[in-house]
Parts: C-alpha cells; structure tokens; sequence
C-alpha cells in the first residue's frame, strides 16, 4: 500500500478566482463547488467514523492508516473550508443565506448519524464515499481533466484528489474488519451515494441561482461544442471506473492507477510547507 502522507498546503484564493475553472462549463464548475461546500461537514463526519473505529482495531499498521485517514481529511476540510468562505461572499446576500440555511441542516444531518448510527453504518457510509471518490478520481486523472481547467481551484481539485487515491484502501479496510458483510455494506454504500450526491445538486443548483451572469458568459455554440465532447468522455468513463466497485470482489489495492497520480504525488510532496508519513 503506498504511504499516506499529511501534507500541509498554502493555497491563495482570491476573489479574484475564476469560478469557472472547468473551461466552458460553468454548470459542471457548480456541480463541484456546490459538492464541495459539503466538504466541512461531510469530512469531519468520516473523522469522528474513523476515530471511533480506532478504538475497536488492534491491528498496528491499519490503525497508522486510520490516523494518516483522519489528518488528511482534517486538511482537505480546511483548506475547502477557505474557498468556500470566498465564494461564500461572492454570492448574493439571498443566496448567501439560503445556502447557509442548506449548510446548516446538513451539518445537523452528518452530527446526528454520529450520534444515532451504529458504527457499522457509519463505517459502510464512509466506504460507499471512498469508493465513489476514488473511482471519480481516477476518472479525473485518466483523462487529464485538470489540463482544461484554471488554478487556483484546479490546484485544490489535484491535490484533494491524489491524497483520496493514496488513503483508498483506508475506509475498505475498516469496514472489512469491523462491518456488517458485503450486502450491508452494498446497500448503505448506495445509499451514502445518492445521499451526498443528492446534496451536492442541491447546493449546486444554489450557485447556479447565485451566479446567472457566469452562466450566460460561456452561452456561445463554441463553448457548447467543447463541455459536451469533454462531459461525453468523461461520464463514459466514470460509468466504467464506477461499475467495478460494486462487485464483491471489489477491493481498491487492484486498480491500476494513471501516472498522473505518481506526478501529483511528486509536486505536492515539493511545494508542501509540511509533510508528515
Ligand atoms: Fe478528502
Ligand atoms: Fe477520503
């Protein structure tokens, strides 16, 4: 398994970003930023998951991975967590609060799994969004998707990303070790999926609300011809990846992964302020 390593990043976001940092696709730019808003309450969640997990496992190495687990999440969260308070105060004031309002239940919703859920489900919960991450991601570096897309928000993306490829195995293995067998773990996993992603639309569509003027400015027949030949390949691929983690005999140690993620793993190691393995 390849090393899980806490690295701590200096990103500058601006107000000045381009929000539609996929090119041409201001709707599937939402889709990403609305998910991400999620990101420090969902992240945190998978934490308390994992901490509460840890104390049941005795197993040495699986308890290093747990703990790698919990502080690359704690980084990912925070550092969404500032773009998100940026893109936040880009948004008009009506918008602002509904999508707080949205934020709000949502932070209710992942506290009270927590504290109602037993720890099998929190545990199939988790590994149903590993899963579903790590397929989305080794989508996104199959196809080289960051090449049409602006930093700094593409920056986040590739770093976020490559560090959900490198703690895959984490989730699987705590639900393998404490979990409730395959069906269950199927079963919560799908809905996990639906669940966040459901959430994801939602907030999307309040970005969409908040930000017409950027929708309009990528209207034009070129930009159309260019985000439907990119979304084309990339939901073709996405069915595939996903596809495979379904199985029973899934596991995340047997995919093969792109030489981008080697390349991420190398800059991000270099321009890091901290690394901890
Ligand atoms: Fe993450
Ligand atoms: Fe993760």
């Amino acid at each position: 398994m390849d090393t899980i390593t806490v690295r701590k990043m200096e990103f500058e976001f601006s107000d000045e970003m381009d929000l539609v940092f996929i090119e041409h696709d201001p709707a599937f730019s939402f889709l990403f930023l609305g998910t991400w808003m999620l990101l420090p309450y969902l992240e945190p969640y998978l934490m308390r998951t994992m901490r509460t997990a840890l104390e049941q496992i005795d197993n040495e190495a699986l308890a290093h991975d747990l703990r790698q687990f919990c502080s690359q999440e704690g980084q990912h969260y925070q550092q969404h967590a500032k773009a998100n308070d940026i893109i936040l105060s880009l948004m008009p004031d009506a918008q602002r609060q509904t999508m707080q309002e949205k934020l709000s239940s949502i932070a209710a919703e992942y506290r009270s799994f927590t504290e109602t859920k037993p720890l099998q489900w929190n545990l199939a919960y988790a590994e149903g969004f590993e899963a579903y991450t790590a397929a989305g991601a080794r989508t996104q570096m199959e196809l080289r998707v960051f090449d049409y897309m602006q930093d700094p928000i593409r920056d986040l993306m590739l770093w976020h990303i490559m560090e959900e490829l490198e703690h895959r195995t984490v989730a699987y293995d705590a639900y393998q070790t404490l979990g409730n067998g395959y069906l269950y773990g199927l079963r919560v996993g799908l809905w996990a999926q639906r669940h966040f992603v459901g959430l994801g639309r939602q907030l999307a569509d309040s970005m969409i609300d908040a930000f017409p003027e950027l929708m309009a400015a990528h209207d034009a027949p070129q930009a159309h011809k260019i985000r439907k030949q990119h979304r084309t390949a990339y939901m073709r691929r996405t069915l595939k990846n996903l596809a495979g983690i379904y199985a029973p005999w899934y596991s995340p140690r047997n995919y093969a992964l792109p030489p981008m993620y080697e390349e991420a793993r190398t800059e991000y190691n270099q321009r890091a302020i901290s690394t901890a393995a």
